[in-house]
């Protein structure tokens, strides 16, 4: 038998079967043969393995990444591939704002984007003939949608298909926050009061997850269609204050800043675990935290993948990865599942097709994915699962 060593991105490669169905095609089609697409998408496997189909379709690449989440094996295996890398595994936003101008430097004639941030760092410094683009999160497109006369291009936002909705953002979300908690604490969470915050479809997938592996969820959400939702769901949805109070987990899902602040800090109980999935990382005040008068000392483990504080209370409380989106940082940051990634991925592909052959127009500015691409990825999966 011959024995060969695997690299995670291989494994992640030949995982992703929509992607690879896609790069077979983009290899007759080339639809992007001539242009230059910039990313600034977290650099990890499953981004390597988009950023490599969109190279099977002509592109070139200028890649970016996005605040903390960079990982070098990444970086390394696209520059050995020839494409431009930007990247670094940064949590200081100047920096890593410059690394995304130097994206937009290239003038790249698409943008792959993840947050909105290269879309409003061109509205700084417009240059000519870029088509559009893509836009992956809620966060995003809450930072594009005022700006969508200003931008006046076709610019797809995958977090808007429904099967980004419940194949990535529900499922995987869920599940992956779930793991991250267990990796980075090693703690049960049988009979653990959890709390999460929000309860859109990462904050149900949360909810469900830890539900599912034997906690009492408390729900908080904002709003009030989506605590009958939660209550509905049978999860407990009491005052904000309560649900601070009861929880020894809390996780953020909600995309708003200032979630948990330091104002919080008296209410919280004793051994309290912060962890946030939202895309930004001010949904825990971590700075303000752990500047807090109330914090008399603070132990920083495993480079800080969890941060103990001490309060003049006497109580303690863990944050982790310093309030950025934990399941894609701290130790082996595995982020959402493959297959779900696929999904949302093989969304990107083609949406970045449509844009570059044109047949999007001006008026797509800021949109949800075409119904035929949801309906092409949907039944493809369906089709590689059964067959
Ligand atoms: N970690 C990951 O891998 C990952 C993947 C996808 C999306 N995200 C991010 O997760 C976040 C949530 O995504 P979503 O799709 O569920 O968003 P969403 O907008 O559908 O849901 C967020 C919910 O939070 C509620 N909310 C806002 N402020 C609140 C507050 N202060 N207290 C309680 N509830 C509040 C809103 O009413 C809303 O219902 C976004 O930042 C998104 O970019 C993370």
């Amino acid at each position: 038998m011959e024995k060969l060593k695997g690299t995670r991105i291989e494994w992640v490669t030949e995982s992703c079967a929509l992607l690879s169905q896609i790069s077979d095609e983009f290899r007759q089609t080339r639809p992007f043969e001539g242009l230059t697409i910039g990313t600034g998408i977290h650099l990890e496997p499953k981004t390597v393995a988009l950023i490599m189909t969109l190279r099977a379709g002509g592109a070139n690449v200028v890649a970016s990444g996005n605040l903390s989440s960079t990982q070098p094996d990444s970086v390394e295996f696209l520059r050995s591939r020839g494409v431009i890398v930007h990247a670094e595994q940064t949590t200081d936003s100047a920096r890593h704002t410059a690394l995304l101008k130097k994206v937009l430097d290239q003038q790249p004639q698409l943008l792959l984007d993840n947050g909105g941030d290269l879309f409003s760092l061109y509205l700084e410094s417009p240059y000519p003939g870029l088509l559009g683009g893509t836009e992956e999160t809620t966060s995003g497109r809450m930072l594009l949608e005022p700006l969508r006369e200003k931008l006046d291009m076709p610019i797809l936002v995958i977090n808007d298909s429904p099967i980004k909705q419940f194949g990535e953002n529900r499922h995987a979300v869920g599940q992956s926050m779930f793991e991250t908690y267990m990796r980075l604490t090693n703690r049960s969470t049988n009979g653990k009061r959890v709390t999460v915050f929000g309860y859109g479809p990462c904050g149900k997938g949360v909810a469900n997850c830890f539900r599912n592996a034997f906690s009492v969820v408390t729900v908080c959400e904002t709003d009030p269609v989506l605590r009958l939702e939660a209550h509905l769901d049978g999860f407990l949805t009491p005052s904000r204050e309560e649900a601070l109070a009861s929880a020894d987990v809390i996780v953020t899902e909600t995309g708003a800043i200032g979630v948990v602040t330091e104002r919080d800090l008296l209410l919280l109980k004793d051994g309290a675990i912060l962890l946030n999935g939202g895309h930004f990382p001010t949904e825990i005040d971590f700075k303000g935290i752990t500047r807090s008068s109330e914090v008399i000392a603070r132990c920083d483990f495993e480079n800080g993948a969890l941060t103990s504080l001490k309060l003049n209370s006497r109580k303690s409380l863990t944050i982790a990865t310093a309030g950025h989106m934990a399941n894609l940082a701290g130790p082996r940051p595995l982020g959402n599942s493959i297959e779900s990634m696929d999904f949302g991925f093989a969304l990107q592909a083609k949406c970045l097709e449509r844009v570059a052959s044109g047949s999007a127009t001006r008026q797509d500015c800021v949109v949800p994915v075409p119904r035929d691409i949801d309906k092409w990825v949907a039944g493809s999966y369906l089709a590689s699962r059964t067959e």
